[in-house]
């Protein structure tokens, strides 16, 4: 199958014929290859009489050669279909004997997670669904504020594709004009308090259309903004290197030391929010984090701090 989507890859006609003759198949293989093809992926293909077939759009597919020869310090893993890249990390960090970093990747997730039990939208080829297993030797302590330098991590990757406009949304979701374009999910494997390892899923909105998809929430992605179809394979290499230069000044200087470039791009910044944490809501006016990364909220005068993975932030005056 990969063989065939790489030849259809850049959205244009292919024969029937030319298809049989690259892949080494009669032309009823090739249909029916088509078939599974679009079953598997989700995937439209176009066929035309006198021209042949042709995906709907371009893609741009992960290149694992070209991602492993890139960045040596990780263990690289590309996959096509996967449940979530965070659930399969899970697993390669329980078998990670050797504690060297590993980047999972995916073309497509049936089952991707988002924060607070949502579902996060994986459409082929479309967006980047990356989780890093990053081994802490001395657990999390080591690691405070992790969530909110990620978000700056992934921020500055965006930056280098020439994105303007872009805000950091504590904790950590990255926002392009007010409209989501990444979300963070981490988890943890082992003791928190001693040896353990990070497992940081992102999703980037890479090559996804607003005609493409119906999410409840804003959105954009680095195509709708920029025009243009993007290389995912050298943005996951941009961005793992990233991730690891950040994890890297966290683990050497602290978030304190990160903490005024974190603010630098703090959303909704001096604005009335509210914060809610199942049904609760708590109304505010938004002061920034603090040097571990806890939320910073003026509540009736007095500065209040707020912490943990379930809490979601949103401007008072949104509906
Ligand atoms: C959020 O709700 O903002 C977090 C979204 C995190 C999505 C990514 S995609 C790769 C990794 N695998 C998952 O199942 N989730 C994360």
């Amino acid at each position: 199958m990969q063989a065939l989507l790489a030849i259809l890859a850049d959205g244009r006609f292919h024969s029937g014929e030319l298809l049989g003759s690259a892949l080494g198949l009669s032309r009823s293989a090739v249909w029916k290859r088509l078939q599974a093809l679009q079953a598997e992926t989700g995937l439209v293909v176009d066929k035309v009489r006198g021209k042949g077939y042709r995906l709907q759009r371009p893609l741009s597919l992960l290149d694992e050669e070209l991602i492993t020869a890139a960045l040596p310090e990780l263990d690289v893993c590309v996959h096509q279909t996967v449940t979530s890249t965070n659930s399969l990390a899970q697993e390669y960090a329980a078998a990670n004997t050797a504690r060297k970093p590993v980047l999972v990747l995916a073309e497509k997730q049936t089952q991707g997670r988002g924060r607070r039990g949502r579902s996060w939208v994986s459409p082929y080829a479309g967006n980047i669904y990356a989780s890093l297993v990053y081994p802490l030797a001395s657990g999390l302590q080591q690691a405070k504020g992790v969530s909110l330098v990620m978000a700056l991590a992934v921020l500055r990757t965006l930056q280098s594709r020439g994105l303007a406009a872009l805000s950091l949304k504590w904790p950590n979701d990255v926002l392009c004009g007010n409209k989501k374009i990444s979300g963070i999910l981490l988890e943890l494997l082992g003791d928190p308090s001693d040896a353990c390892q990070l497992i940081i899923g992102l999703g980037i909105n890479v090559n996804m259309r607003e005609e493409q998809q119906a999410i409840e929430q804003p959105w954009t992605s680095l195509a709708a903004e920029l025009g243009v179809m993007l290389d995912r394979s050298a943005l996951v290499v941009d961005l793992a290197k990233h991730l690891i230069a950040h994890l890297k000044r966290l683990e050497g200087e602290g978030f304190s030391q990160l903490r005024d470039e974190w603010m630098g791009f703090s959303a909704w910044q001096g604005q009335d929010v509210q914060l809610s944490s199942g049904d609760t809501v708590i109304a505010g006016r938004l002061s920034g984090v603090d040097e571990d990364g806890s939320l910073l909220l003026e509540i009736d005068g007095h500065q209040q701090r707020f912490s943990g993975g379930e809490l979601s932030l949103r401007l008072a005056h949104d509906s």
